[in-house]
């Protein structure tokens, strides 16, 4: 392994952004593949995998998801190519005699709080990592908070142990000049060396 290049750098870090607007061209289902098969190779608990994904493309999706929108959050989501509910499997455990075989550690999570801590936790993870894959493969997103959660929900989750976290734009990268950089924490606000 060695360090990635500059442009590497650049693109999955420090020209990416949060994006409200994107090319007008579709995300093909193959990408969309792709892009969650990278997301689902980071590491989890357990290798307990507990993201979940709703991608919303169509026209009749959208329709379903535009009554949850914030007002500030409407129009730039009815645009992009797709949004993606990211979700939360608050029953992952029911698939950890695949994925983790090695034992059976189902018993570490029957109290329904350190289940749901515990999928919020490692889906947010994923989370991170779908961010940083979408990026590598030339895709830019843009993450909001500015939703219904229980309306999203019930109009577009078809599994009951599934917990929206965030709602994400996402299509292919757009740069966005006019819309400059918020300051970032230093080092010494964000870490210390112990
Ligand atoms: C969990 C989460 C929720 C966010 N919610 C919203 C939102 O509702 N509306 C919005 O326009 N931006 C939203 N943002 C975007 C942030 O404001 C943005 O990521 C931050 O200011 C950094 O901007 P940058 O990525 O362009 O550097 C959200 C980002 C995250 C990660």
């Amino acid at each position: 392994m060695s360090r990635l290049d500059d442009t590497a750098l650049d693109q999955i870090f420090r020209i990416s952004r949060s994006h409200p607007e994107f090319e007008d061209r579709p995300v093909a289902q193959d990408v969309l593949e792709e892009l969650t098969a990278l997301a689902l190779l980071g590491p989890t608990a357990f290798n307990q995998q507990p993201l979940r994904l709703v991608f919303i493309q169509t026209p009749e999706g959208k329709a379903r998801l535009e009554p949850a929108l914030s007002s500030g959050n409407r129009a730039k989501t009815m645009a992009a190519p797709v949004s993606v509910l990211v979700c939360a499997d608050t029953d992952f455990t029911r698939h950890l005699p695949e994925v983790f075989p090695l034992s059976d550690v189902r018993g570490y999570y029957t109290d329904p709080a350190v289940r749901e801590g515990s999928a919020r936790t490692n889906a947010l993870l994923q989370a991170g990592m779908l961010i940083a894959a979408a990026r590598s493969l030339g895709l830019g997103v843009g993450p909001m908070a500015g939703f219904d959660r229980a309306k999203a929900k019930a109009a577009l989750v078809d599994d009951p142990a599934w917990e929206p976290l965030f709602l994400m734009n996402l299509g292919w990268f757009k740069a966005n000049p006019d819309n400059a950089r918020l300051p970032r924490l230093s080092f010494d606000q964000a870490a210390r060396i112990v």
